[in-house]
């Protein structure tokens, strides 16, 4: 299902904080862009070849413009320092569509969403949406120091129903939110989100491992992949096969390729950023077969039609893709 990709002319670049900042995007006609709803990302394609994922910060309600913040990373593979440093006010940029695999539970009671620094951004759309609906929520927000903290301003005027609680750490994550004591218990019909750096998502993890399956909910969003711990990554990796369902070809996956690769060495080439799992940029619909699922980012009921083919395997002999 390639995501469809349209260009957007940048309206406005603000510096959220030294490092922070965020851009506005428009379409250049002035009509009303795809809909999306919190938690949603678009992929930005940058003139230098990198395809890099920052998730929608704004309000869903609002159809004529696209927020994102990016941080700009020095120890990351370089797309948010290009982009720090290559876009600017009036310049046409190429976007997909929304894609959404962090979406607010529908049916849960109530919401407890955690953000470490930039990760706020998906966290700040479903802000705009939770106080809409005057739904129960407490945000804690971890980052170094107010100084650091993006978007303080838009979350003070936004906030008025829902409790938020800050916290600044000094650069000392002992020093910050408990994760422990806040996960300990879960209340019934409470879902929890996570968006920051790998290694606060991992303590996260690990804090509400206790919590009922389908109920925490994470966005990979920096450009470090996270570390898998997952036991069917100890398999041993085995050949198996996939079929193009458009024409019927077949192509060997062996034990030390992945499909994208496969597919690339045959000439049929599909859109990914990441190749690790955590971006969602390469969903494919699979039609008959058993994937064996590696992604970070696809829920169980997604993983019943989608695949993310950079790093899943298969447990069937055939996997049938709707390429
Ligand atoms: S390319 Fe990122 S999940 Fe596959």
């Amino acid at each position: 299902m390639p995501l469809k990709k349209f260009n957007v002319r940048v309206q406005a670049v603000v510096y959220q904080t030294a490092d922070i900042k965020s851009y506005e995007l428009v379409e250049p006609q002035g009509a009303a862009l795809p809909e999306f709803s919190a938690g949603a990302h678009i992929d930005v394609h940058l003139q230098n070849g990198l395809i890099r994922q920052f998730s929608l910060c704004g309000s869903s309600l609002d159809r004529h413009v696209y927020k994102i913040g990016v941080l700009k990373e020095k120890s990351g593979t370089g797309g948010s320092e290009f982009v720090h440093e290559n876009v600017h006010v009036g310049q046409m940029l190429e976007i997909s569509e929304p894609k959404q695999m962090f979406k607010l539970n529908a049916q849960a009671d109530r919401h407890l969403l955690i953000a470490g620094g930039i990760g706020v951004t998906p966290i700040l759309a479903m802000l705009h949406t939770l106080e809409r609906e005057q739904s129960d929520y407490v945000f804690h927000y971890c980052t170094r120091a107010a100084e650091n903290t993006a978007f303080l301003s838009d979350i003070e005027a936004l906030v008025k129903h829902g409790e938020v609680h800050m916290h600044f750490d000094g650069g000392n994550p002992a020093e910050g939110l408990d994760l422990r004591a806040t996960l300990k218990r879960h209340a019934e019909g409470t879902h929890l989100y996570c968006c920051g750096p790998v290694g606060m998502m991992e303590a996260v993890k690990s804090a509400s491992d206790h919590w009922p399956s389908g109920t925490v909910h994470f966005e990979y969003f920096s450009e470090t992949s996270p570390s898998g711990d997952d036991d069917q990554q100890i398999l041993a990796d085995r050949e198996f096969q996939i079929q193009l369902s458009s024409t019927g070809e077949m192509m060997t996956v062996p034990a030390d390729m992945s499909i994208v690769e496969v597919l690339r060495a045959n000439g049929v080439f599909v859109d990914t950023s990441c190749e690790e799992g955590y971006c969602g940029t390469c969903l494919t619909r699979y039609l008959s077969g058993e994937p064996e699922h590696r992604d970070e980012v696809l829920d169980e009921e997604d993983h019943e039609d989608y695949v993310l083919i950079c790093c899943a395997r298969s447990y069937s002999d055939v996997l049938v893709l709707d390429l």
